[in-house]
């Protein structure tokens, strides 16, 4: 990529796309005698997950809520905590986490600092219960959750904090969040300094300079769009040009959508899109050809489903489908080819432009973008039949405990009936312990038993990509089992979705 538009011989631009795109990144060393001013970023790969938005973590101080702010850190999401108090905060989570002070019971305090692009939820808020002959100051026996302690409500009432609060969060985000059918990959109509300095990071130059070429192209991001425009040229054998991404690490989840829609003007020729699920440099791209309108703004629809998987051009036979879970890169083409040698009809040498609003998923199911962490025994007082001997304290003690789980349904339903994609999470029992276990999900709030905080705190952040954790409201406890790793989608399989606009259940 000519950053500084110098003329720069051939085997200069070679080395740098190819450094660029950490083909050789030892080679960056004969990049700076090249280049006067080389940008030190080049190593940094994009990340698939912190492009997609963040996570809007409520409750993040507490229990669980610190254990998914941790996980979330360390999978790569973007992430940032509601929290009440800032000191406190940060003496739990620690410097480098993106606070915003907010109560889910005031709801003018939810406010654009806090729900600005958000792409999910994950709401493990509670009201304050703890014995009643008081708590130790890290709450230890509040959290170790198997012993029976007498317990109380200290604070705000749980019709504030587990109804009213949870319903003022569910409206927030449902005003805020992005339609569920669409997710954005890059928009290219807003953006802020921050992103338009990580954009020139992402994309780069790609031309046939790398075949012998002498075509040459660029990416620019404008004041609305962004640019790949250049010059093609089949001199030298050559005649392609074209700007893909670095790797996104983590990938980019596409599960439960249909395709790539891209909102763009043209100049009347046919341009490629390529997605990538391997890091290779030269591996397979799913390729789909489409025509543009010379300057009108046009959507493209790439269903995944009719990607062509090609390797150099050429065809391959026999490839599996596109894995939508891992898009590691795309890749814009102007080329003189189409497919196994055919010539694409509407090309021409010379000068060429096509500007991009925004590259985004489509269509689908969709994931889910609220995930509330309610309570087992939820629906049980007053259940007729119940034995109360058998249930856990909340149950038996709901009314002593101000309503506790009968506000906490509430709240459940405040979310099931908001149209936001959802995941209800009823634990059992919460401890301390490390967690590893095998999870028993369960639905119909039959179950006891116990559960740790970590694996919650997973469970919470793995059903936002499981296009079957969509409308789910279910139990879970631990089996006897350790396990190293949960098959998350065959988990989730054997639930049944919340029927349609269901309240109270
Ligand atoms: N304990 C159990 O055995 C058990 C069993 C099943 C289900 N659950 C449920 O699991 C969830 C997580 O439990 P946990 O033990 O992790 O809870 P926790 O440690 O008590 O954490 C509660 C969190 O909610 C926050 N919060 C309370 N009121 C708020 C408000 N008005 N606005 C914003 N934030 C507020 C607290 O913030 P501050 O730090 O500011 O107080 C804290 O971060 C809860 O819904 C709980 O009811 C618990």
């Amino acid at each position: 990529m000519n950053k500084n538009n110098q003329p720069q011989s051939k085997l200069c631009r070679l080395i740098q796309t190819l450094t660029y795109f950490e083909v050789f990144p030892a080679l960056n060393w004969v990049q700076n005698i090249f280049q006067k001013n080389p940008s030190q970023d080049h190593q940094n790969q994009p990340n698939g997950r912190k492009i997609m938005g963040l996570i809007l973590v409520a409750g993040a101080t507490g229990g669980v809520g610190k254990r998914v702010v941790k996980k979330l850190l360390t999978q790569g999401y973007q992430v940032r905590c509601l929290v009440r108090d800032i000191d406190k905060a940060r003496s739990i989570l620690g410097n480098d986490v993106d606070l915003v002070v907010g109560d889910i019971t005031k709801p003018e305090t939810l406010n654009n600092l806090v729900m600005s692009n958000i792409q999910a939820v994950i709401c493990c808020t509670a009201v304050r219960v703890q014995p009643v002959e008081g708590d130790t100051a890290d709450r230890a026996k509040y959290n170790q959750g198997v012993k029976f302690y007498q317990p109380e409500i200290v604070g705000d009432t749980p019709e504030n904090v587990e109804y009213q609060g949870v319903k003022n969060l569910v409206e927030a985000a449902r005003r805020n969040l992005p339609n569920s059918d669409e997710k954005v990959i890059f928009d290219f109509t807003q953006p802020s300094a921050e992103l338009k300095s990580q954009l020139k990071n992402i994309w780069g130059a790609l031309d046939d300079v790398v075949m012998g070429g002498v075509s040459s192209s660029n990416f620019s991001i404008l004041e609305k769009t962004a640019l790949f425009a250049g010059n093609v040229s089949t001199a030298n054998s050559g005649g392609f040009a074209s700007v893909r991404t670095k790797n996104f690490d983590p990938a980019i989840n596409l599960l439960g959508h249909t395709g790539v829609r891209l909102r763009v003007k043209g100049d009347g020729q046919r341009y490629k899109i390529f997605l990538r699920t391997e890091s290779t440099w030269d591996g397979v791209g799913y390729s789909y050809s489409f025509d543009t309108v010379a300057n009108n703004w046009i959507d493209v629809n790439i269903p995944f489903a009719n990607l062509t998987p090609v390797f150099r051009a050429k065809t391959v036979k026999d490839c599996p489908e596109i894995d939508k879970s891992k898009i590691c890169s795309f890749q814009l083409m102007l080329s003189k080819f189409e497919y196994d040698g055919a010539l694409n009809p509407k090309f021409a040498p010379g000068s060429f432009g096509l500007e991009i609003e925004s590259i985004k998923a489509y269509g689908g199911e969709g994931l889910p973008q609220f995930v509330l962490v309610s309570s087992a025994g939820v629906t049980r007082p007053g259940r007729p039949g119940i034995n109360l001997d058998e249930e856990p304290p909340a149950v038996r003690l709901n009314d002593q405990l101000g309503g506790i789980l009968t506000w906490k349904l509430r709240g459940e339903d405040s979310l099931r009936s908001s149209g936001i994609p959802y995941t209800i999470i009823r634990p059992c029992a919460l401890t301390e312990e490390e967690g590893g276990k095998e999870l028993i999900f369960e639905q119909g709030d039959n179950i006891r038993g116990k559960v740790s905080r970590n694996d919650i705190a997973e469970l919470c952040i793995q059903s936002l990509t499981q296009p079957k954790a969509k409308n789910i409201t279910l139990e879970v406890k631990q089996g006897e089992n350790n396990t190293n790793s949960i098959n998350w989608e065959q988990q989730f399989s054997n639930l049944q979705r919340d029927p349609v606009n269901s309240s109270i259940f």
